[in-house]
């Protein structure tokens, strides 16, 4: 079958840090699905495991971790979906990704595709949804019931980018929080707006002078996902007392933050880590499959919205080489795609 891998780990600028590669299609066995991939996204995490690969692979590394498709078989001990079942995922980072015209992948990690969205569509949602959601739902814990957030609130940092483009959804919508999202454009400042924001702040300022310019005294909740040494004063500056803050990317070696500044406010800290329940095949695995259907029932009962903007024609090479070269750019707003011709 047709994929795209990397043979050697190699800057975005050179035309073969992505190649067409053909490679054996994989056979449905034991838990797993075989999935015919019709759409995929592109995250992040797909351009730092390019340049960190290696050089001179034995066998190309498949990237990939958003898609949405249709199951072509199922393992034999697999008893959720049966061929034919339309579905969309994020996916195991310690195995191959879905950058291909076939995927393999656990049966308890994948959600059934919201009926309303295209396959492109659907395909932009997974990887953001389940880390946005892990992450306030469960690491901070906020109540899915809006009346019990009444008065409480949540800085989003990146709010326009994929993973903030269904947390401020999620966040406004479901947990009924009031919502302050940062932005540094005109551009991303309206989408933070329409994907449900209630006040936007820019990240290129400091937290605290931001919230004085807007009249905010503080938060309950902060969901940062991007630039953790950055605003870490700024986060223990508007943070309140006994608030919540999540992180979702590792501070630089050479950035070490000072964790004592959150104790006078006795906050609490966490991580989400949205690969942590495939990689360590957690007692809880199938809670992702759970989430990914819930939130394919709010998206086709239209609380939620998809958040892809752009799209990058069918996936090869070249064209995925494209995608890879705008997120590095850190100017993403909402998701791309890319599709696979059937
Ligand atoms: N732990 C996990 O499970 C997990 C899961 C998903 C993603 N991640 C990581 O989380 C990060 C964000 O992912 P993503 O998919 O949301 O990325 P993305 O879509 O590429 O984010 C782009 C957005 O980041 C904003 N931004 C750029 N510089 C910023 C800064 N200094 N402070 C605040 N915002 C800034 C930009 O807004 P402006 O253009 O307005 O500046 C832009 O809209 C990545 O590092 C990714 O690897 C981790």
């Amino acid at each position: 079958m047709k994929a795209v891998g990397v043979l050697n780990s190699l800057p975005v600028t050179d035309v073969s840090a992505l190649q067409d590669v053909e490679i054996a299609k994989p056979v449905a066995s034991g838990k797993f699905l075989l999935v015919k991939v019709h759409a995929v996204s592109v995250n992040p995490v797909d351009t730092k495991i390019r340049m960190n690969a290696g050089t001179n692979l034995p066998q190309p590394r498949i990237l990939g971790w958003d898609c949405a498709g249709v199951v072509e078989a199922v393992g034999e001990d697999c008893s959720l979906f049966k061929a034919g079942d339309e579905v969309f995922y994020a996916g195991d980072v310690t195995r191959a990704g879905c950058n291909g015209q076939y995927h393999l992948i656990d049966e308890r990690i994948v959600g059934r595709k919201p009926k309303t969205l295209s396959f492109d569509d659907a395909a932009a949602m997974p990887l953001t949804t389940i880390t946005a959601w892990e992450a306030l739902f469960e690491r901070m814990g906020i109540s899915k019931d809006a009346a019990a957030n009444k008065g409480k609130s949540i800085l989003i940092i990146g709010g326009a980018g994929g993973v903030g483009s269904i947390a401020v959804q999620l966040a406004k919508k479901v947990a009924g929080l009031q919502v302050i999202a940062t932005a540094s454009r005109p551009q991303t400042e309206q989408w933070c707006r329409d994907m449900g924001a209630d006040q936007v702040i820019n990240h290129r300022e400091a937290l605290g002078d931001e919230f004085k310019r807007v009249g905010l005294t503080g938060v309950n909740y902060i969901l940062c996902l991007v630039g953790t040494a950055q605003h870490w004063h700024g986060m223990a500056d508007v943070i309140l007392p006994q608030g919540k803050l999540c992180l979702i990317v590792d501070t630089e070696s050479n950035q070490p933050v000072n964790i004592n500044l959150f104790k006078p406010k006795s906050v609490s800290i966490s991580w989400e880590f949205m690969f942590t329940r495939s990689r360590f095949q957690t007692a809880d695995i199938a809670e992702q499959g759970v989430l990914l259907n819930e939130a394919s029932r709010l998206l086709d009962a239209g609380v939620l919205r998809h958040t892809r903007t752009e799209h990058y024609g069918p996936l090869n090479a070249a064209n995925l080489l494209k995608a890879h070269a705008k997120l590095e750019s850190g100017t993403m707003v909402g998701k791309l795609v890319l599709n696979v011709p059937q």
